[in-house]
């Protein structure tokens, strides 16, 4: 009698045989599969787990928050916050070339958190959210599946490097098990049903250089997407949505002045596997909302599009 619930209890009692009274680091991105894995695990063995949340200074806004917010406040999970962003944004200066920003921001996100796992004495093992696509589809050579994604923009060669054993509880799930068994987990729907969100963050939904301004207008941008996108009832029907800056001015009037003001990109897709996306026909009337605004209340932003690209060729990304 298969039901999440048993899976649960199986998997409690595997951990628990796997660990002993060792110490587990588990890496928390707030994504739905570290989630699972977090809370999972902390219903098996407590306090032996350690999280560790590397804020690279790219995130949405209140990401931090929401994260710090569930896992400690509500689960009273061991949780470290690594504030990593000074660092990844003076690396990420200048930098233009997609590749290279990612290469930086990966390498500095081993960089972090190796630093915090040093600190956790005695952790002899490291969890981590491997689903069952992930496993089989990790011989594959497509860069863009999630299973690569994962490999080589995430802790991919870090446990060996730090002599650190395995414990994937996932690696026989599908996504759509993943969130049943974070519901039985009692983690709140909107972790459960997160849209992706990739390692590299913002970084990758700005086009061109990094600035703190530019981070400033994307994350107040896409706040708003997100906020009308869940107030209209779309989120659960959408399966990544998102704002992008793009490195133009266009001009633009305000009474007699003239403006050469940032160009937002809204991007809506919907898709099974994100190998291959179609964008959704979100309603003129909830795009005529988020642009109006946007422009509004966003210092700095003058003109918003809609991307009207399906993948491929486009990919769900910009960069
Ligand atoms: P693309 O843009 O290739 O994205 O159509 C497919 C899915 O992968 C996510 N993505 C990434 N995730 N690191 C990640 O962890 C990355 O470098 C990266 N690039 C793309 C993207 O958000 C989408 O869900």
């Amino acid at each position: 009698d298969w039901t999440m619930g048993n899976f649960v209890e199986q998997n409690i009692r595997k951990v628990r045989e796997q660990v002993g009274s060792g110490k587990v680091i588990c890496g928390l991105s707030g994504g739905v599969d570290s989630s699972v894995v977090a809370a999972l695990l902390h219903k098996a063995i407590g306090d032996q787990l350690v999280c560790i949340f590397v804020d690279n200074g790219l995130l949405r806004k209140n990401e931090r928050e929401l994260v710090e917010r569930t896992f400690r406040d509500h689960f009273h999970i061991n949780l470290i916050t690594s504030d990593a962003s000074e660092q990844f944004l003076r690396e990420l200066k200048g930098v233009t070339d997609p590749q290279q920003k990612r290469k930086i921001i990966g390498r500095e996100f081993i960089e972090a958190f190796k630093r915090e796992a040093k600190s956790i004495d005695g952790a002899a093992y490291l969890a981590q959210g491997t689903l069952y696509p992930d496993v089989i589809e990790s011989g594959h050579g497509y860069a863009g599946t999630a299973a690569n994604i994962k490999l080589h923009h995430n802790v991919g060669g870090l446990p060996a490097e730090l002599g650190f054993e395995l414990v994937e509880p996932l690696r026989e799930l599908f996504k759509d098990e993943v969130r049943k068994v974070g519901e039985v987990l009692g983690l709140p729907e909107n972790i459960v049903w997160r849209h992706p969100f990739p390692g590299p963050g913002l970084a990758v939904r700005i086009i061109g250089d990094i600035t703190p301004e530019k981070l400033r207008v994307l994350r107040d941008a896409d706040e708003i997407v997100l906020e009308e996108l869940v107030s209209n009832g779309l989120y659960r029907k959408t399966s990544q949505v998102f704002a992008a800056l793009l490195p133009i001015g266009t001009v633009g009037v305000m009474g007699d002045a003239r403006s050469y003001d940032s160009v937002v990109a809204i991007r809506a897709v919907e898709s099974e596997d994100f190998m291959t996306a179609d964008w959704s026909r979100l309603p003129y009337d909830v795009l005529a909302t988020m642009s109006n605004r946007i422009i509004n209340e966003v210092r700095g932003v003058n003109r918003v599009v809609y991307d009207i690209s399906s993948k491929p060729p486009a990919t769900i990304e910009w960069e």
